[in-house]
């Protein structure tokens, strides 16, 4: 009888467009309001789960080097709830590998997360429906929950384990659209999202953007599933701005923008308004999503290069699901 188990997945990150900002339940990750993703074609994370009697402890290989900080308690704590889950004792070599830079401002976390948990789970033998995993996904990162579906998907905030989960809006063949990701920086972002989530609810602000939620989600889903595009680009960039409008009112101040982020966000909109369908949208880092119809993003792309301070655009269109490999 063999003493290992192994098992492989891929998942690609997601960029948000009605963003989770803030845990109702910071342990469970049950999100303070719900969100919705487009999930970002041909960057993939790689990870391969082993559980092997022979090992003392978990292993954590990212890109090849072993982790031994914070990142592979992360990892091991997450793996617990999959041993748990499925009466395993064993303990588990992991194997990580971007195809995209980590500190390139998409978030690794997503496709991270998504990928171990379907990983972790099959290594250990537990064949699970989607939604369960995408609960799974959430314990180890809330917006990993949306990255094991593909296309355009909605996490629904719920109010425990069991009612918070995400689900699939449209598949990514709905819509032709593209994420630019204008790179401003490589370095690593000062405070982690997870810290950034612990501290919405000292924002005066976060009350009425939660208590909005539901509207602006409304608004989302219908753009989306009629391919609305001024109508999700203006629901999408006030949903940005209401999430760092929390950022930099909480207790102490996050400001994650830097002076180029500020300047692509008036470019893009300036292009807007001369009559090119694109819009911004910022995560917890100054790294500016700009997303566009695939026939415009040749030109977009090349409009955001000509830009100084701008190190790089990443090209991503509406990719899949988490999968085994
Ligand atoms: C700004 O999912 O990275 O990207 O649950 O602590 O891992 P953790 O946080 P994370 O938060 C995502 C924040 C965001 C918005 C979003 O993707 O919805």
């Amino acid at each position: 009888m063999s003493n290992s188990r192994s098992a492989t997945a891929i998942a690609s990150p997601n960029i948000a467009f009605i963003k989770y900002w803030g845990n109702r339940d910071q342990n469970l990750r049950i999100p303070a309001n719900g969100s919705i993703s487009m999930t970002l074609g041909g960057l993939e994370t790689r990870t391969t789960v082993t559980f092997d009697a022979r090992l003392a402890e978990d292993l954590f290989l990212l890109d090849g080097t072993r982790t031994t900080d914070a990142a592979l308690l992360r990892v091991s704590h997450h793996l617990d709830l999959i041993r748990e889950l499925a009466g395993l004792k064993l303990h588990a070599r992991v194997e990580s590998r971007n195809n995209f830079p980590v500190a390139s401002g998409v978030a690794s976390s997503a496709s991270a997360f998504a990928a171990l948990t379907l990983a972790a789970c099959a290594a250990a033998g537990l064949d699970l429906h989607a939604r369960m995993l995408s609960r799974l996904a959430r314990r180890g990162s809330g917006s990993a929950s949306r990255s094991i579906f593909g296309g355009f998907v909605e996490c629904v905030a719920g109010q425990d384990d069991q009612t918070s989960f995400s689900q699939q809006l449209a598949p990514p063949e709905h819509w032709e659209l593209v994420d630019l990701v204008a790179v401003v920086t490589r370095e690593k972002k000062p405070v982690s999202s997870t810290a950034g989530h612990a501290l919405a609810d000292t924002s005066p602000l976060q009350a009425a953007r939660v208590a909005d939620a539901p509207r602006r989600l409304q608004i989302c889903r219908d753009a989306i599933l009629t391919r609305n595009f001024p109508r999700l680009a203006s629901i999408a960039e006030l949903d940005s701005n209401m999430m760092h409008a929390v950022m930099l009112t909480s207790t102490p101040p996050l400001a994650y923008w830097n002076p180029e982020t500020v300047q692509v966000m008036k470019q893009v909109v300036a292009w807007r308004a001369s009559g090119l369908p694109v819009f911004y949208t910022v995560d917890a880092g100054p790294n500016v999503h700009c997303i566009t119809l695939a026939e415009h993003a040749a030109e977009i792309s090349r409009r955001l290069r000509s830009i100084a301070g701008i190190l790089d655009v990443l090209r991503a269109p509406p990719g899949d699901g988490a999968r085994l490999a």
